[in-house]
């Protein structure tokens, strides 16, 4: 081959990827930016952790204007195509312009759900925005940040499960920015107080609902007094069912009544007991009934609740006595088993008490009673073993102690001889 052809074909590629290397690498919007007065610098600055820069995407990709200019954008010259950054009004849409494109994003995400934003819509926060005007609300980077956007399973996303409840709290536990509304602002302070704020922000199990979970992400909408049963049958599926099938569910339809939430209250759920079927101030049963042996649901209440007294008794003696007995060297593997199968039966009894049914709660709980009193036989035995042991032992050192003493008196008498 002819050299010159070499030399100028070589030249093409180094040119080529030079000049590829210059587009990929100049884009005046950082450069400039980044410069400039803190407003207008931090996204430069902040975008270096957001995904969509992780993606390839630049500045201008939501913002318009030509990366490649050197001089500052004007918006008033439609051929630079520049957007600036958009009222908080428009910023769903400015969003949705991609995400809203399943075309577009399968480039880069196939899995990634495209319904952001008709989901918003349908959310108290989209219809005040959206239809209002109201600006206070809560709209895409209110949940997500911007410029500094991360994948939604990334721990360090303001969306991720962890973080939720401080996100959505920023507003909703802010009197001050929700005044006029009438709704309360006590719901992170409960929330952080219940079962499930406990397990979600203390225990890190990411099972425990967050706000998102019941309140839906982009559909935010309260949730309605119907619905809430299916909302936490999500997660607590034997409970929803039985509480279904069973004849109060109708009861409290008719009433209005907010099922699972009448009993257990919403943001500030807690450990519930037996004193919940009784007759007490935490009576679950006594908000509508007369707390009254008398009144029939209350006597149901109460029929359910000799139920659980009872197993909840010989759980705890049969642990008591299955611990003295390990505690005495004791083989007690096999007890510890049959204690962990009485304990389920206990857990199954109290989830069969939303069949209000109490002939359904003693079924349930009867294995469990039925192996209480095997474990107390056995645990029972262990330790008559161990007390005749110590009678043995207790035997013997005598005879041994009367053994030497009488080799010592026979010493005794030999040596005064
Ligand atoms: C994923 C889309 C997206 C990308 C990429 C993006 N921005 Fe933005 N930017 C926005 C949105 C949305 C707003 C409006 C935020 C608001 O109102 O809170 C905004 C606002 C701004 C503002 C106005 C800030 C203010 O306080 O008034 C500047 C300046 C800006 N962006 C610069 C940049 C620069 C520079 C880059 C590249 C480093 C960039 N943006 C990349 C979406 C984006
Ligand atoms: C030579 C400097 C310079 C360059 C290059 C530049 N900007 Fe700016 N930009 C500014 C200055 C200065 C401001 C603030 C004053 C103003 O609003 O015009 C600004 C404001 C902005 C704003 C917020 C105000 C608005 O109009 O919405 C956005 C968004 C923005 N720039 C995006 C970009 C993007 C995207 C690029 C690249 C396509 C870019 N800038 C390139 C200097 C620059
Ligand atoms: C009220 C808070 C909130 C608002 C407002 C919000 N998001 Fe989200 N977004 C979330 C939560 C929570 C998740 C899911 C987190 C998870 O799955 O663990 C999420 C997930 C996402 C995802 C990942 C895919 C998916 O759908 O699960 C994208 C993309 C997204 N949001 C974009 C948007 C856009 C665009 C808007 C505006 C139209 C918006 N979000 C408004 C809270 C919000
Ligand atoms: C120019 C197109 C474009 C615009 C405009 C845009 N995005 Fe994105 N967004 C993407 C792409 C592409 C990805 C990366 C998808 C991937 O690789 O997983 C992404 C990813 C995301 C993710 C992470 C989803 C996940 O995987 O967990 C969130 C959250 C998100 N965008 C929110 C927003 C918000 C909020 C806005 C508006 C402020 C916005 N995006 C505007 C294109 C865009
Ligand atoms: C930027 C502030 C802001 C953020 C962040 C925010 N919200 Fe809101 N939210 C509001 C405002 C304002 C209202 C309107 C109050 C009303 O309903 O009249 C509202 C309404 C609601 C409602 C309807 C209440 C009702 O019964 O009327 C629910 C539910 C809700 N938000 C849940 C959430 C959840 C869950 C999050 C977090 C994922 C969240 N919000 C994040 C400001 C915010
Ligand atoms: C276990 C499910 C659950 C969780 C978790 C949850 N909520 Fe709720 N939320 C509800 C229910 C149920 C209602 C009441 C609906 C009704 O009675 O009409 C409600 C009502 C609301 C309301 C309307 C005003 C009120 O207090 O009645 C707001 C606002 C709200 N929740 C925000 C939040 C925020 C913020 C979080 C997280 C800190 C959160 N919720 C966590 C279930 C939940
Ligand atoms: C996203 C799944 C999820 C949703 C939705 C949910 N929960 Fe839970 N719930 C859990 C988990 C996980 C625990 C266990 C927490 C722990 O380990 O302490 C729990 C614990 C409980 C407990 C305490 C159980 C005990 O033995 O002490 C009650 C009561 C409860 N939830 C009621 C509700 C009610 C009422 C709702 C609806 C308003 C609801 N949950 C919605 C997952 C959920
Ligand atoms: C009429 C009152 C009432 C209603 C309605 C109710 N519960 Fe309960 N729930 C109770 C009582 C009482 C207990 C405690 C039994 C015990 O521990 O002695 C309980 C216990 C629980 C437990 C802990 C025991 C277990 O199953 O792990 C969970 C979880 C639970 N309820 C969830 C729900 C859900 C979900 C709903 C709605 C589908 C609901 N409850 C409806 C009264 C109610
Ligand atoms: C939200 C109010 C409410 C709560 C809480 C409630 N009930 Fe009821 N219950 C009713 C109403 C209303 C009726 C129908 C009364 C009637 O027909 O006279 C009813 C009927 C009953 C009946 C049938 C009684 C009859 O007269 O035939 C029983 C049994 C019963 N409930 C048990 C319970 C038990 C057990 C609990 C607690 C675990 C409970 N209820 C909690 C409102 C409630």
């Amino acid at each position: 081959m002819d050299r010159k052809k070499i030399i100028s074909a070589v030249a093409l590629v180094i040119l080529a990827a030079a000049a590829g290397l210059a587009a990929a690498t100049v884009n005046n919007c950082t450069v400039c930016h980044s410069k400039l007065m803190k407003k207008y610098s931090t996204p430069a600055k902040l975008y270096q952790s957001d995904i969509h820069n992780q993606a390839g995407l630049i500045c201008s990709d939501c913002h318009g204007g030509n990366p490649l200019q050197t001089v500052r954008h004007d918006r008033k010259d439609p051929s630079q195509h520049f957007l600036g950054a958009p009222k908080p009004e428009e910023i769903p849409a400015f969003c949705d312009r991609c995400h809203g494109n399943a075309d577009y994003m399968k480039q880069y995400n196939p899995s990634l759900p495209v319904d952001q934003l008709v989901k918003y819509r349908t959310s108290r926060h989209g219809h005040l925005l959206l239809e209002n005007g109201d600006t206070r609300v809560a709209s895409c980077v209110s949940c997500h940040s911007v410029h500094d956007i991360r994948q939604v399973r990334d721990p360090a996303s303001p969306v991720y499960a962890t973080n939720i409840p401080h996100t959505c709290s920023v507003c909703h536990s802010d009197p001050g920015h929700m005044a006029g509304y009438g709704i309360p602002t006590n719901q992170y302070e409960q929330y952080t107080q219940s079962v499930h704020g406990v397990a979600l922000l203390q225990r890190g199990d990411v099972g425990a609902p967050a706000c998102n979970d019941c309140h839906g992400n982009h559909g935010a909408i309260p949730v309605e007094v119907l619905n809430i049963a299916q909302v936490c049958g999500l997660c607590h599926v034997n409970n929803e069912k039985l509480y279904r099938e069973s004849f109060h569910a109708q009861i409290f339809e008719d009433l209005d009544s907010p099922g699972c939430e009448t009993c257990h209250g919403n943001h500030g759920v807690q450990h519930p007991d037996q004193s919940m079927l009784g007759l007490g101030d935490n009576s679950a049963c006594g908000n509508c009934h007369e707390k009254s042996a008398e009144d029939p649901g209350s006597a149901l209440g109460l029929s359910m609740k000799n139920v659980l007294d009872s197993l909840n008794l010989v759980l705890d003696e049969d642990t008591r006595l299955v611990e003295l007995a390990g505690n005495q060297g004791m083989e007690t593997s096999e007890l510890g088993f049959n204690l962990r199968d009485i304990r389920q039966s206990l857990i199954e009894a109290r989830t069969t008490i939303h069949s209000f049914d109490d002939e359904r709660v003693r079924k349930v709980a009867e294995p469990g009673i039925a192996l209480a009193v095997q474990v107390r036989e056995s645990a029972g035995r262990l330790l008559g073993e161990h007390e005749k042991r110590r009678w043995w032992l207790g035997g013997a050192t005598l005879v041994l102690i009367a053994l030497i003493l009488g080799v010592y008196l026979k010493l005794r008498e030999i040596e005064s001889r």
